[in-house]
Order: structure tokens, then C-alpha cells, then sequence
């Protein structure tokens, strides 16, 4: 793992942008897997920077993105198909059939049914499939929670987990009520790429920023590989890039970093 620190958010944004526009001048047409939630807007804000001012040119890029809730058609404002319109493909010249972020409706199923579905069923092996057909993720950008869950992959999570639907733990529910109205607004389930999904990705690219994600960091980066820290899978990557900023990385053990 190279685990990159950088004074602050700010910084971060800009180094995981600098990583992920030199990746797609190498390949043009770069599969990229997205992430959404706060971490990842100062990169997604720099990204369009460069394709404004720098000629960055996204025409030819494919993106799939990790998540969406349960429940929220793509047109609600707190959808990760609205997050992801909004804040990354409206201002860049992506072509919007390269563009999949998976689809969270599935009208009225009980939750005892998520695993046989077979509308379900078919949508998860469906994302799987459309990824494998591009020859898989080339670079898959990252977040962490707080309990150290990647994509929606909450503590407990098959290391080998595929795209699913998964339950929400209340510190989620109530970490993600910032951006609704009420913590009763807040969708309890998520369709999300499993671990073993976003394993395969040929790179991975995990951002961190704040003191609230010092302890899952460290977990991540120094504690035991466990299903209780999905984050800590990546410790079996061949190329992870851990990008922090000081706050977030405050407890690492400081001879295993490279700050700059
Ligand atoms: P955040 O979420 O970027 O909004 O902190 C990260 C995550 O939960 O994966």
C-alpha cells in the first residue's frame, strides 16, 4: 500500500485529481469506478477544472460508479445519480451511455427476499457483467466510513462479496442524515458493489480526510485484515494508494507514510 499524506483537503483533492487525469491521458478510454459522499467533491471539482482549462478530455472514459440507496429514484436530490449528474457528469464531456451508477428501485420487495429477488438478482449480476464486459475497473476511487465500510460494504461484509443489497448500520443511517431532512428520510438499504467486486478493480485509489476517520484508518491500514473493517481488504491489493490528509491520518504509525 502507498499511503500518501497531504496537509489538507484541499491537497488531497488535488493529488487524487493529478493521479486520475494522468491515468486517463495513459488510457483514454480508462474504466474508472466512482465514489460518491463528501470526500470525493474537491477531486471531482478539480477533475472539471482540468477538463476546462487543462483540455482533459473524458469522451471516451466509462465510469461505474459503487452505490446507490434503496429506494430513491435517479431524479431525487439525494440520489447518487443525482449526486453524481450534479457535482461531476453535467460539467464534463462524458458520454452519457459510458455513465453506470446502479439502479436502486425495485418496487416493493420485502427484505427477506433481497437475495432471491430475481429482479434483483438480475440487476447485481447485470452490473457485474457490463464491468467484465469492459475488461474490468482500471482505477476505482474510494471513500471511507467512519466503521470503515468502502462502497456501502458495512462492518461484517464477505471480503469476497459481490454487488448486492445490504443493510444499513444505524451509525450510517446517521452519518448520511446530513444531506437529508430527517434521519427518517434516510433510505435503510443500498445496492452496492461487494468487496470482492471493487478487489478485482486493477487499482485502487481510497481517500480519507478529517479526524473522524483517523480510527478507520488506521484500522484499515494497520489492523488485521477482517469482514469487521471491509476497508482493511485492501491491505491484499497490489495497488492501493491510501491518500490522506494529516487529520485523518494523525494515528498511522508515521514510519510507513509518505508525506509531500
Ligand atoms: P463521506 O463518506 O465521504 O461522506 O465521508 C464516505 C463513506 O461513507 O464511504
Amino acid at each position: 500500500m502507498l499511503v500518501v499524506v497531504r496537509e489538507n483537503y484541499d491537497a488531497v483533492s488535488r493529488k487524487g485529481a493529478e493521479l486520475v487525469a494522468s491515468r486517463i491521458r495513459q488510457k483514454p478510454d480508462i474504466v474508472l469506478g466512482l465514489a460518491t459522499g463528501s470526500t470525493p467533491l474537491g477531486l471531482y471539482k478539480e477533475l472539471i477544472r482540468l477538463y476546462k482549462n487543462d483540455g482533459l478530455d473524458f469522451s471516451k472514459v466509462v465510469t461505474f460508479n459503487l452505490d446507490e440507496y434503496v429506494g430513491l429514484p435517479p431524479e431525487h436530490d439525494q440520489s447518487y445519480h443525482y449526486f453524481m449528474r450534479e457535482n461531476f457528469f453535467k460539467q464534463i464531456n462524458i458520454n452519457p451511455s459510458n455513465i453506470y451508477v446502479p439502479l436502486g428501485m425495485f418496487g416493493d420487495i420485502k427484505i427477506t427476499s433481497f437475495e432471491t429477488d430475481p429482479k434483483i438478482v438480475q440487476l447485481c449480476e447485470w452490473y457485474e457483467g457490463e464491468i467484465k464486459k469492459y475488461g474490468g475497473i482500471d482505477m476505482q476511487v474510494l471513500g471511507i466510513g467512519v466503521n470503515g465500510h468502502i462502497a456501502f460494504n458495512e462492518p461484517g461484509s464477505s471480503l469476497g462479496s459481490r454487488t448486492r443489497i445490504k443493510t444499513l448500520t444505524e451509525e450510517t443511517v446517521k452519518d448520511n442524515s446530513r444531506f437529508f431532512k430527517s434521519v427518517n428520510e434516510v433510505p435503510h438499504y443500498a445496492v452496492t458493489m461487494g468487496v470482492g467486486t471493487i478487489m478485482e478493480a486493477k487499482e485502487l485509489l481510497l481517500l480519507a480526510n478529517g479526524a473522524e476517520k483517523a480510527d478507520a484508518l488506521k484500522s484499515a491500514i494497520e489492523g488485521p485484515i477482517t469482514a469487521m473493517c471491509p476497508a482493511s481488504a485492501l491491505q491484499l491489493h497490489r495497488r492501493a494508494i491510501i491518500l490522506a490528509d494529516k487529520q485523518a491520518a494523525a494515528k498511522l504509525s508515521a514510519e510507513f507514510v509518505t508525506y509531500g
